[in-house]
Formats: structure tokens, C-alpha cells, sequence
């Protein structure tokens, strides 16, 4: 036990006190686990109570892709706090400069320009007022089962169940994922043709009202169960069909950017050229930002323009002094490098898992970005939401972190576990997490079947 935990313990901060107070007084919104975390470094998270845990998740959807509490991350915020700790937007602070021309060296195809804000949502909701503000043009186009944030807007965009209770944006549309696994085309990949990516066009031409500014996607779906588009087929098709209709295409990469999937970029690896990109989650090593990157055209029309964006904590400085560690983080220790050989490790071993659980229907997505989803019948592909639920809270019993896809009792969905732990996590500890996994499926599934 380490001192702080020793002396949270010593104070009669214990865990049980602290969940009592919490129910009391924090109005939170939505589930909650029954645990309280006091301490991270690295791949390893302690509790209240002192039981260590190995974090096989990065603390969520890939927060802590660098590791909790990375050194470098701690020294740049510790020195910045020294400095300067708040800036008004309108004015210049360096750790954003810095940022912009740190990010600028490893974005793709011309992208880069950035605005930077406190989240993901914030990220997508720019990206969004941008390409209206660049097209004139109010409509939106998204997939299915995509997670973009919870505001109004974004709800409208994203899975059912973050918008049940509220409008939906006029114009706002979905269309069909390339979800290959449960097509909901009912069809089979490659005899398909990419009829997801196909039917894009008569979307446009039929039911929209020819006013649309962009379609926002995720390149590889995290919320969803990390759902891979078939083949790089899937993004030409998407790219000609929006090129023709002058619609901008937005690649939210705030689950898969920086390394993660094993290319820098998730568009990198299903070969999407996008207009603007999204990030937040990981860039900030734990520190809340978020960052539309646009083009340098898109970009200065914004700059030169009556664009009014922004938010009190948009560029903050110690945001944006963590997210430059975390950029050099990334780049100094080849993390889409690291991604993608560990990856492999624990993919080749989820499936020979396969011959193990009968329950492991799919296992899919590249790098450390690792969905495994479990159906009660290999036929009929019926979800195992519960099971699902029910390993990964056997999982957390052994000390292994580990989440399931949304959607559990809010719509079909809940029946993937996932695995991305940091992408600094050593290749020992990343073997334990999995044996805890496994000792959960045993547990769940009653052993080899
Ligand atoms: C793909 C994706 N986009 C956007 C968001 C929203 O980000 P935030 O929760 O930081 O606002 C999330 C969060 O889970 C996400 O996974």
C-alpha cells in the first residue's frame, strides 16, 4: 500500500465512506461502479482500500493511452503550473503554439490548423459549426451506432440510447455502420460490393434536403465494439460519394488517434483522407482537451472570418502543456509501433480463445484497440450482454479493469469486451491482464466449452 492510500485509509477516508458521501452529493449520469480509485502510474491503478488493479482499458476509452501519470506529462504540468495556469482565449498563451506545431508534424493530408477545447464533444461540436460555417450548408450525415458526445446536437448524431429523452436535430441522419460481423444489410462482405458505403449516395440524393455540410464518422467504432470497416474499399467509396456532393468528411479519431490502432491514425489504417479530424480522450495524458484539426484552407477561413467558437477553458494552457508531453510521449517511444506489435500478442491469443469459449463470436480491431464479442449461439448470433457484463465485473474482482460496448439495457449493444490498455504497458503485465481475463471467462462461461 502506498503512502497517500495508507493515509486515505488512516483518515477514515475508506472506500465505503467515500461511496456514502458520494451518492449524497455528487449528481453524476449514469451508472456507477462501486469503486474508488486513489492512485495510478502506469498500468497499474490502487483503490481506496489499497488493491491494486491492472488497467486494461486506459481508464475508460483509452484516456491514459500514454500510462497513468506518465513522468513527463506530470513535469510538463508541474511546470506549467509554475508559470501560468489560465489564459483568455483571446488572447496567445505558448503551450497551445507549441501544441499546434507539435501535432502539425504528424496529422495527415494537409491537416493542420487547430482549435483546441476542453473535450471530445467540444472537439466534434467545433468540427461541426466549422464545416456549416465552410459549406454553408446545415445538414449532417453519421452512422448508426456511432458515439460522438452527449450534448443535444451530438446525441442526435450518436447511438439511440444517449438521445431517448431529447429532440433530434432537424437534418441531422443516420445511415447503416459497416458492421460486417451483423450486417444490417444482411449481407456478406466482399459479395456485397461495400453496400454500406454504396448506398451513401442515394442517401444523399433521396433523403436529404441537398443542404448537407458534413458526415461524421468514427474510421474505426470504439462505443459500438470497435466495428472495422471492410477493406479500404468502404473510405474510397465514402470519399468519391462526399467529393461529388462537396460534403465535408470529419474523422472522429477521439477514441483512435495517437497511436492507438497501431497507425497514428485509425483513417491512416482504413485509408480515409478526411477534411477535418477530431481528437480528445488520450491527447491530454488525463488532462481534459480536445481538438478540431482542420485543413490550412478551411482553417484560415475560419481565422479570417465572424466564426464566434470558443469556450472559457478553450487552449488551456496546462491542457495543453500535458498534450504536448503526450504528442512527444508518442512519437519518442513509437507507441503506433508498440500498438501494433502488442496488439498482435493479445489478438493471437483471443483467437485461439475461440476454440476455448464457444461465446467468442468475433474478434476484431487492429493495434490495441481490441473488441471481443460474445453471442450466446454462433448462429443466431444472439447478444451476451449479460455474460459480457458479468466478466467484466469478474474481472475487476480479480484486479483487471475492463469494459463492455454501450448499450447494455438501453438497446441492443453491451456484448463486447473490450482490451486497449495503455500502449506503455509491459508486455508482462499486459499477459496478466489477459490471464485475469481468461480466469473471468472460466468463471462466467464454466470453462473450456
Ligand atoms: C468516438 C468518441 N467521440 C466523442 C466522444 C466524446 O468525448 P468526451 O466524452 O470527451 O466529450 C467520445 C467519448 O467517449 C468518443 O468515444
Amino acid at each position: 500500500m502506498s503512502r497517500s492510500t495508507k493515509k486515505a485509509a488512516a483518515s477514515g477516508t475508506s472506500s465505503d465512506e467515500i461511496l456514502r458521501k458520494d451518492s449524497k452529493y455528487i449528481a453524476h449520469g449514469g451508472g456507477r461502479t462501486p469503486i474508488v480509485f486513489v492512485e495510478a502510474k502506469g498500468s497499474i491503478v490502487t483503490d481506496a482500500n489499497g488493491k491494486e488493479y491492472i488497467d486494461c482499458v486506459s481508464m475508460g476509452m483509452g484516456t491514459s493511452g500514454v500510462g497513468h501519470s506518465h513522468p513527463r506529462v506530470v513535469e510538463a504540468i508541474r511546470e506549467q503550473a509554475g508559470k501560468i495556469i489560465h489564459t483568455h482565449l483571446s488572447t496567445v498563451n505558448i503551450p497551445s503554439v507549441e501544441l499546434g506545431e507539435k501535432l502539425a508534424r504528424i496529422t495527415p493530408h494537409g491537416l493542420n490548423k487547430f482549435h483546441f477545447v476542453n473535450s471530445g464533444t467540444d472537439a466534434n461540436e467545433t468540427a461541426i459549426r466549422a464545416a456549416m460555417t465552410y459549406t454553408k450548408k446545415k445538414e449532417v450525415l453519421s452512422l448508426e451506432l456511432g458515439y460522438h458526445g452527449t450534448t443535444i446536437a451530438l446525441s442526435s448524431l450518436g447511438m439511440s440510447y444517449s438521445r431517448h429523452a431529447y429532440p433530434t436535430v432537424p437534418g441531422f441522419r443516420q445511415l447503416p455502420p459497416p458492421y460486417c460481423y451483423r450486417c444490417p444489410l444482411g449481407l456478406d462482405f466482399p459479395r456485397c460490393d461495400v453496400a454500406c458505403a454504396n448506398l451513401l449516395d442515394d442517401a444523399i440524393k433521396y433523403a436529404t434536403s441537398h443542404d448537407v455540410a458534413a458526415f461524421i464518422l468514427e474510421p474505426i467504432m470504439g462505443a459500438a465494439g470497435h466495428i472495422v470497416p471492410p477493406g479500404k474499399e468502404y473510405a474510397k467509396i465514402i470519399r468519391e460519394t462526399c467529393d461529388r456532393h462537396d460534403i465535408l468528411i470529419i474523422a472522429d479519431e477521439i477514441q483512435t488517434g495517437l497511436g492507438r490502432t497501431g497507425t497514428m491514425w485509425a483513417s491512416d489504417y482504413i485509408g480515409l483522407k478526411p477534411d477535418i479530424m477530431t481528437l480528445g480522450k488520450g491527447l491530454g495524458g488525463g488532462m481534459p482537451i480536445g481538438a478540431a484539426v482542420f485543413s490550412e484552407e478551411v482553417g484560415s477561413m475560419l481565422q479570417k472570418g465572424t466564426w464566434a467558437h470558443g469556450y472559457t477553458h478553450s487552449e488551456s494552457p496546462m491542457s495543453c502543456a500535458a498534450a504536448g508531453a503526450v504528442v512527444d510521449i508518442v512519437v519518442d517511444e513509437k507507441l503506433p509501433e508498440r500498438s501494433a506489435r502488442l496488439g498482435a500478442i493479445a489478438t493471437k491469443i483471443f483467437k485461439q480463445w475461440q476454440s476455448k469459449y464457444e461465446a467468442i463470436g468475433d474478434v476484431r480491431g487492429p493495434g490495441l484497440f481490441i473488441g471481443l464479442e460474445l453471442v450466446k449461439n454462433k448462429i443466431t448470433k444472439e447478444r451476451a450482454t449479460e455474460e459480457a457484463t458479468k466478466i467484466a465485473a469478474e474481472a475487476l474482482e480479480m484486479g483487471g479493469i475492463f469494459s463492455t460496448s454501450h448499450g447494455a439495457s438501453q438497446q441492443p449493444g453491451g456484448n463486447v469486451v473490450k482490451f486497449k490498455p495503455p500502449m506503455t504497458i509491459e508486455e508482462d503485465l499486459m499477459k496478466k491482464g489477459i490471464d485475469i481475463l481468461d480466469d473471468a471467462f472460466t468463471r462466467v462461461l464454466g470453462g473450456a466449452t
